[in-house]
């Protein structure tokens, strides 16, 4: 659970990290982009540490996760902002979902991780939020783009639990 979550976590750090370098301070939605980008940086860095307390080895697939979360950042954000904040919008359904069928599997076995979940979860669910109130939905297309954004997010934590 803990690698795919820190996984997760620097993706999405990644994903923003494209986002701002195509739109710099210019757009409105910067100033979102970069306050999510900052919870996702506290996520990453706070499973990181329990990782580290816990001995448990980061996915192998960071190398790849840096380079598509950036591409696919920059590439909503080449689109326009609204597509931006469709990718965060359908990631953050996944990962909203994700982190709902972990804390079910857990239930009360592991506190820590579980109330960070649940702490992380409700940020995602924000950023979620703030996208559609941003007009994620009013990009061309945007049934499409939130399924195979969605779908590629689902691939990414398969991967993410078993390599
Ligand atoms: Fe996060
Ligand atoms: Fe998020």
């Amino acid at each position: 659970m803990l690698r795919v979550d820190q996984a997760g976590e620097f993706g999405a750090t990644r994903i923003y990290a494209g986002q701002l370098a195509v739109m710099g301070g210019r757009h409105r939605a910067a100033r979102d982009i970069a306050r999510m980008a900052s919870q996702e940086e506290r996520h990453r860095a706070r499973f990181d540490a329990l990782m580290t307390e816990r001995r448990v080895r980061p996915t192998l697939l960071a190398p790849v996760w840096n380079v598509a979360g950036f591409a696919l950042g920059a590439a909503t954000a080449l689109i326009g902002p609204e597509a931006a904040m469709a990718c965060t919008a359908a990631i953050e359904t996944e990962i909203d979902r994700h982190y709902g069928a972990q804390l079910d599997r857990l239930g009360d076995a592991d506190p820590e991780l579980g109330d960070m979940i649940t702490e992380f979860r409700a940020e995602e669910v924000e950023h979620r939020e703030t996208a559609l109130a941003a007009g994620a939905e009013r990009v061309p297309a945007y049934p499409l783009l939130s399924a195979a954004t969605r779908l590629g997010c689902r691939m990414a934590i398969g991967l993410s639990e078993r390599i």
